[in-house]
């Protein structure tokens, strides 16, 4: 094997808190949330969304229950400014929603910032500068001194500006940019600074955003720095701990979490994990994560068709099939053991009085996110016959008895082993009307007609019923009447004497298909014959007999 040159990199530097809490600490209730989708997310895309796919978003955003989005960095481009513009002048934000915009520390673009939002009722302005060691010395070239006069000029003109415009509703947020790559006691030392000027207090708190710009070590060690900015803080009443997690290790869910237990009380990210590179954290699944653990995400994902809809119409991108909570085949089983335990699970829930949500493989009730249950179950060649008999359920009301289930399992994996393709509900249907339902051969029940033998001065409990058959056979037509205690009785003794086979009925089961009056029956039954051979069969009808008399028929039929 040849090696990858790993040499090439250097661990991250641990952070020395030996006495950490963070690790014993439990989430108990949602964090403030700010989505970053129509920045962040929208910095990232291919094609950035219009000023129209921006206002979508926003409403989603808003319809999801978002009370502070980041709406854009005004000073960018025209239509950053035109739509928080829109958005101001159109009254399209809600009085309980905050609009956060965000601004380098430069100050030409601080002092657009502000005309962007003039009108708004709140706006939180967000203000960063790059405060790492590699950006420091690679891109900025300055020193430590000189990267915190950036902070602290732009700091001091924000709350300047801020004055002249009389808007109380205006509150501050500033991002030691690159935070992951900063010394911590420098990154403390920037956050003073600013808190300084802006004169934070526990009645003018202020959001100190430390974003994992780029995730470059494991959760645990940014929740050690999270714990250990949280300790060193001077004034820890006078600040909203806010993260901001990029993915580039495909942790930042993990990261987020744990900066929450590390003491974080503000959460930055994006619908599905949009954003720079590898994305920004995705709200969905923290959110969710929260809802699975009993605590009230504090967001709606109910309507998830809506969301992903509106989030693939306005970003055009997709989302992957295996996405948490929100991917298309996330709640979809293949695999027989799966579909098998599903099944179980889902009518041990509707059987339990408590309705705690307890079903294998399934960390969330799909419905709960708008999925349909028909979903859960698909079948290709790794499916099982419970899953089969439980998509014939869902999907069409055919409730197939555990005995029968082999047998159509077998059907079915005999197409899915030829096809390799997956069969969809109603090919499993139409398989099922082929097997058993529609064949006629080697016997077509052509007509029969059902009595009771009330006038015979013979007839007792036991030889009650009376049967008129007419079937076309392999060599031709079989008529017979017969006599039996039902009419099951009477049709297996009328055709076992007309066509000499031994067999007799050692399953039945049937049920209604449909709630209304006009109902049909269906019955399934398996016959035994004398040379120990077993078939199943299933036969439909309005009347209850005479689709157990089919599925005699169909049994026969598929005796090999
Ligand atoms: O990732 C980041 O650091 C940012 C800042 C501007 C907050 O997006
Ligand atoms: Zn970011």
């Amino acid at each position: 094997m040849k090696r990858m040159n790993y040499q090439k990199y250097a661990a991250y530097q641990t952070v020395d808190i030996p006495d950490r809490t963070w690790p014993d600490k439990r989430i108990t209730k949602a964090p403030i949330w700010s989505s970053v989708d129509l920045r962040d997310g929208n910095q990232a895309l291919p094609i950035p969304m219009s000023v129209d796919e921006k206002v979508s978003m926003f409403k989603l955003l808003v319809s999801v229950g978002f009370k502070e989005i980041e709406v854009g960095f005004p000073s960018a481009s025209a239509t950053e400014f035109s739509f928080v513009r829109k958005l101001i002048e159109d009254r399209l934000i809600p009085d309980d929603v905050t609009i956060q915009v965000l601004t380098q520390s430069r100050e030409h673009l601080i002092r657009r910032t502000f005309e962007s939002i003039r009108g708004a009722k709140n706006a939180i302005v967000h203000l960063y500068n790059s405060t790492s060691r590699q950006q420091r010395d690679v891109v900025f070239r300055m020193s430590r001194e000189e990267i915190m006069a950036i902070a602290v000029s732009g700091t001091k003109l924000v709350k300047s500006l801020k004055e002249e415009s009389g808007n109380s509703g205006i509150r501050f947020e500033y991002s030691p940019e690159s935070f992951t790559g900063t010394e911590l006691d420098y990154a403390l030392e920037v956050c003073h600074a600013v808190m300084d000027t802006w004169g934070a207090s526990a009645d003018n708190k202020v959001i100190l955003n430390l974003p994992s710009t780029v995730e470059l070590s494991m959760p645990n060690i940014y929740a050690d720095r999270i714990e250990w900015f949280c300790r060193h803080i001077k004034d820890r009443e006078a600040v909203i701990i806010s993260v901001h997690a990029h993915n580039d290790r495909g942790t930042a869910v993990a990261t987020s979490e744990l900066a929450i237990l590390a003491g974080a009380d503000r959460i930055e990210g994006a619908l599905f994990g949009n954003g720079e590179r590898c994305g920004n954290m995705d709200i969905v699944t923290m959110a969710l994560n929260l809802l699975t653990q009993g605590i009230d995400p504090e967001l709606d994902f109910s309507d998830m068709p809506t969301v992903r809809e509106v989030y693939r119409r306005c970003t055009r991108m997709d989302i992957h099939p295996r996405h948490p909570y929100s991917g298309e085949l996330v709640y979809t089983a293949f695999s027989g053991s799966h579909q098998d335990a599903i099944s179980k699970g889902m009518k041990a829930h509707a059987r339990s009085a408590e309705g705690l949500w307890d079903v294998p493989y399934l960390p969330i009730d799909p419905q709960d996110v708008g999925c349909t249950y028909e979903a859960i179950v698909r079948i290709n060649s790794q499916s099982g016959k419970g899953g089969i008999a439980f998509v014939l359920d869902k999907e069409y009301g055919i409730q197939i008895p555990k005995w029968m289930q082999p047998d159509f399992g077998m059907a079915v994996q005999e197409v899915t082993d030829r096809t390799g393709e997956e069969l969809s509900a109603d090919q499993i249907h139409e398989l099922f009307q082929k097997e058993y339902i529609g064949a006629k051969e080697p016997y077509h029940l052509k007509k029969c007609h059902i009595s009771w033998d009330d006038e015979d001065p013979e007839a007792n409990d036991e030889v009650a019923t009376i049967i008129n058959c007419s079937i076309l056979g392999p060599d031709g037509d079989i008529s017979f009447k017969a006599k039996g205690n039902g009419p099951l009785d009477a049709f297996v003794r009328g055709m076992s004497s007309q066509t000499g086979l031994d067999f007799h009925v050692d399953e039945y089961v049937e049920h209604s298909i449909g709630h209304s009056s006009d109902a049909l029956a269906i019955s399934y039954i398996r016959i035994s014959c004398g040379d120990g051979r077993l078939s199943c069969g299933s036969g439909i009808d309005s009347n209850i007999s005479l689709a157990s008399i089919k599925a005699i028929v169909s049994a026969l039929n598929r005796l090999h």
